[in-house]
């Protein structure tokens, strides 16, 4: 059998990514394998309560920097690596690339910080595929609006997600074998047939 594969979820706030993702990882159950959901920042007890801090507690940009990839590290060895040596597919709501986009782009942290921190926390470990939701920041604002609830990130104004979707697509063309770009503005219907084909192809 093929080596448990680690896959990502990502992309802006109201790209309607986790929705796809219990769907995505049920086809994946249906063809026989185990796969875990988990999803970042989160995934462990301490990942979290980190969590909680993160999305509602104010602080400095290169603060929120360190304080994911705290929860990110502990979310690699408790969970991430353990589940992949025993055959465990893992799927996560976000991982590294939020990182560049969210505090890189969103928050204008220099690239060479996030650099650093992704070789310490993980370097040999990078997800085998990423699927990127692509959608125009204002269908996303929209979709938001709906909430009722917004936690800090979603407060966000449209100028920052703007330079999120480019950070997104920057890390798209440096690596793109590594990315499945769903067009996340069509219907539901549409996009879970995007989703069918990305699971064929693995
Ligand atoms: P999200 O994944 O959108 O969860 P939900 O669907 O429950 O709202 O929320 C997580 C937020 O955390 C999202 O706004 C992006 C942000 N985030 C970062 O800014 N950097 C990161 O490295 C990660 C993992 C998430």
């Amino acid at each position: 059998m093929n080596k448990a594969k680690f896959i990502t979820f990502e992309g802006v706030d109201g790209a309607g990514k986790s929705t796809h993702l219990a769907w995505f990882a049920d086809t994946l159950r249906q063809r026989g394998l185990e796969v875990l959901i988990t999803r970042e920042p989160g995934g462990t007890p301490l990942g979290e309560r980190l969590r909680e801090i993160l999305l509602n507690q104010p602080m400095h940009a290169e603060t929120e920097v360190l304080l994911m990839f705290a929860a990110r590290l502990e979310h690699i060895e408790q969970v991430i690596r353990p589940a992949l040596q025993r055959g465990t597919w893992v799927v996560s709501d976000r991982f590294s690339d939020a990182s560049f986009a969210y505090q890189g782009g969103g928050r204008g942290v220099p690239l060479a910080k996030l650099e650093l921190l992704e070789r310490w926390v993980h370097e040999d470990l990078q997800p085998d595929l990423t699927l990127l939701f692509d959608i125009p920041v204002e269908i996303a604002r929209q979709r938001l609006s709906n909430n009722i609830t917004l936690d800090r990130f979603e407060q966000e104004q449209a100028d920052f997600f703007e330079r999120v979707r480019a950070a997104y697509h920057r890390r798209v063309q440096q690596n793109p074998q590594r990315y499945a770009v769903i067009d996340a503005a069509q219907s539901l219907e549409k996009v879970k047939y995007q989703l069918e084909e990305v699971v064929l192809s693995i």
